[in-house]
């Protein structure tokens, strides 16, 4: 039997039904909806609308459908639209007359809207401690890196040297920033819309405030309207879990590439690698292909859930059950990534050798030249022309550069020492910049804002 038979003179239609059931996927929001209800049967304790023995009869029978849907031995009905259907049936099959009195003052609109709310919280903090992680992991990388260089890139060309930790944490930062707005994200998920009913609140004496407080929330909706019809958490969300996804993917982008024996930065452990079904030979970065490939999807939830909700008018619209697959899945999937990049960058080899050659190639200096020339009164222009055509001339055969260099006029062999190794990386002292200086100081940041964000993420 449906919530809703009392209304209708013939039951549901299997196909109408099979087309608008949720339980097969909104079972995982079954905790959610059990501490929602209970919070929702205290206020009808406190609301004098149950006496204490009904809310004890109630509070009993959600924890006897919690064990049993912890333990696998919940019994599901064909008739259970969804889970929070399902864990009402229950109820009442479960404490008789009084579990007929679970939904009063309540529809599944708020309740719906709340566990949602409960289920992003428990989920965008669990996330924020992953991404946590990968952050620890790259600044472990970086602390052993010591001061290992290799070349840093534009446009994919070797572009100066740079030190390893310094790329290892540029990624760090771009995560960081996901914890950031994560944080941010978690203030507007924190509004409990219990109370609000089907759309417009209640007769009965409820108390929106405390069912908040009850739940952990830091407040109550202020419209009911907008408390049905509000899925920004879940847009914001979704959003979260894209950009971090787009990171994710450049660091998979990146791991395909250096693990390449054209690049040869990265041995991956065998752990952390997979094999081929037909070529002996090959060691293969999945786990990098799968970080880059995924980010597809999590932009896709993104752009498909606000392409659902663009044009819905107020209030709670059916179309809004269409928030829970996306959101489920974004969070699934960076759950399974986070911990896989954890375990590969925890563990792949660095060839420091193969890097340090890489970064070696004196053009990588060229622009130490040129800053080299403005130290001594050159226009940057002028001193940026001299260089190229330096570059230029090695490149057509004329000597190695440094010759060149140390044979110019304007130039001379002590500028030609800036082209040894690791001396261009060790001139980069400005702040935030790449050398070992600078490094050193942001090392030390990047772990205080670490532990900052842990620390509000224990709180939060
Ligand atoms: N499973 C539905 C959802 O997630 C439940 C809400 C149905 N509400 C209603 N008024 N028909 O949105």
């Amino acid at each position: 039997m449906t919530l809703w038979s009392g209304r209708m003179g013939s039951g549901p239609a299997a196909a109408m039904m099979a087309f608008t059931v949720s339980l097969d996927y909104d079972k995982e929001l079954a905790q959610d909806d059990l501490d929602g209800s209970a919070a929702h049967v205290e206020g009808l304790g406190q609301a004098g609308l149950l006496d204490p023995s009904e809310v004890a009869a109630l509070l009993a029978a959600l924890g006897t459908a919690r064990d049993e849907l912890a333990s696998g031995t919940f019994a599901f009905a064909a008739s259970d639209e969804d889970i929070h259907t399902a864990i009402e049936r229950r109820v009442t099959e479960l404490a008789g007359a009084t579990g007929a009195r679970l939904h009063t003052g309540r529809s599944r609109n708020d309740q719906v809207a709340t566990a949602l709310r409960l289920y992003t919280r428990r989920h965008l903090r669990r996330l924020g401690g992953l991404l946590c992680d990968l952050q620890e992991v790259l600044a472990g990388r970086a602390e052993q890196a010591g001061e290992a260089v290799l070349p840093g890139y534009t446009h994919l060309q070797r572009a100066q040297p740079v030190l390893l930790a310094h790329h290892l944490l540029a990624h760090g930062w771009a995560l960081g920033r996901d914890v950031d707005r994560l944080l941010d994200a978690l203030v507007r998920v924190e509004v409990s819309p219990l109370g609000a009913g089907a759309l417009a609140g209640s007769s009965l004496p409820l108390d929106p405030d405390a069912t908040a407080a009850r739940l952990g929330l830091a407040g109550r909706f202020e419209n009911s309207l907008d408390a049905v019809s509000d899925r920004d958490f879940v847009a914001e969300s979704l959003f979260v879990c894209a950009l971090a996804g787009v990171h994710l993917s450049r660091l998979g982008e990146e791991i395909v590439l250096f693990s390449s024996d054209e690049f040869g930065f990265y041995r991956l452990d065998d752990a952390w690698a997979t094999g081929s079904s037909m070529l002996p030979q090959k060691k293969n970065p999945d786990v990098g292909e799968l970080a880059r490939g995924k980010a597809g999807r999590l932009v896709g939830h993104l752009a498909g859930f606000l392409t659902t909700l663009k044009g819905l008018p107020l209030a709670y619209n059916r179309d809004l059950q269409e928030d829970k697959e996306p959101l489920f899945d974004a969070f699934a999937q960076l759950e399974l990534a986070l911990p896989a990049l954890c375990g590969l960058l925890g563990t792949v080899r660095f060839d420091l050798q193969a890097m340090a050659k890489a970064a070696a190639a004196p053009a990588l200096g060229a622009v130490d030249l040129a800053e080299w020339l403005v130290e001594r009164g050159m226009p940057f222009r002028e001193a940026h022309g001299v260089v190229g055509g330096l570059v230029r001339a090695s490149l057509a055969g004329d000597g190695d550069l440094a010759d060149l260099v140390a044979a110019h006029g304007a130039l001379g062999p002590e500028a030609a020492r800036l082209l040894e190794p690791g001396a261009a990386a060790a001139r980069r002292r400005t702040a935030g910049g790449a050398g070992a200086v600078a490094v050193a100081v942001q090392r030390g940041r990047f772990a205080d804002r670490l532990a900052e964000q842990r620390a509000r993420l224990a709180t939060a």
